[in-house]
């Protein structure tokens, strides 16, 4: 588990490259316990345990995926972190969208193209008062096949699924680059101005949010799920949704599209 490789990205931030890690969250939440400093970015070519929502395991063939994770150390309030995996989630469509995909994001941080999952996104907080920071992990799916998609048994595409072709190491590494340099700057953003940069984010974010205006089912736990049309987007991030008992506000939660995407 050595790193091959360490690139010196602006502002100071760095990105370590792994050949296989068991996950990129879980090795820079322990790094940032121990002081790693804020843009530390770690990204693997394989991950034996990686990590999903909701207490899910995330599966990759070595070599298929973009997986990394990324540290900040906000100098905001706490309530105002869902800013930062908007701003990346905002970051990742316009980076996709310049290589000609039409991305499109599922509350809170799924990445779509048309109603399949391209990445997903797994933010961990370390919340001690002196200590805070906030971890965020994605995975997007770049060289798996048709099949290989079939097989993950849920609606699930690739980027060569999309371009028609293979996409090489130094151009996976290129939109990773990118990727980062243009999340740094939001972040930058965010720092200098987190109330009015957060509003702009927001409406950027619902700008590419195809679940506003879906038929959804959020399902809170195994035993409880709502269903009604997704209006809005609070300024908290929370998901605002009409059901037939009045509208209800959710902070998170599996969301479905049940109709459409
Ligand atoms: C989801 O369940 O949709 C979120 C998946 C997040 C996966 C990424 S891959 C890189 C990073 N390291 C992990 O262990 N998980 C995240």
């Amino acid at each position: 588990m050595d790193c091959l490789n360490e690139v010196t990205l602006d502002h100071g931030w760095t990105l370590l490259e792994y050949d296989q890690v068991d996950s990129t969250n879980r090795m820079l939440v322990e790094l940032a316990k121990v002081g790693a400093s804020e843009g530390t970015c770690l990204s693997t070519q394989h991950q034996t345990n990686g990590r999903g929502r909701l207490g899910r395991t995330w599966t990759d063939l070595p070599g298929s995926s973009i997986l990394f994770s990324i540290l900040v150390r906000p100098s905001f309030s706490i309530e105002n972190y869902f800013a930062v995996p908007c701003a990346l989630s905002v970051a990742l469509v316009e980076t996709l969208v310049d290589l000609g995909l039409n991305a499109r994001i599922k509350w809170p941080n799924d990445l779509l193209i048309g109603s399949a999952k391209l990445a997903g996104m797994l933010s961990e907080i370390g919340d001690k008062p002196d200590d805070r920071f906030f971890v965020i992990g994605l995975g997007i799916n770049v060289n798996q096949s048709e099949d290989e998609l079939i097989e993950l048994g849920r609606p699930a595409t690739s980027i060569r699924a999309n371009l028609g072709y293979w996409v090489g190491h130094d151009k996976a590494h290129d939109i990773l680059l990118k990727l980062i340099a243009r999340f740094q700057q939001f972040y930058l953003e965010l720092q200098a101005s987190i109330e009015s940069s957060m509003a702009l984010f927001l409406e950027r974010y619902k700008s590419y949010c195809s679940t506003i205006n879906q038929f959804v089912s959020v399902e809170l736990n195994d035993n409880e799920a709502v269903r009604g049309i997704a209006t809005d987007i609070t300024g908290m991030g929370h998901l605002v949704v009409n059901t037939e008992n009045g509208i209800r506000t959710f902070a998170a939660g599996e969301v479905y599209h049940l109709y459409g995407y």
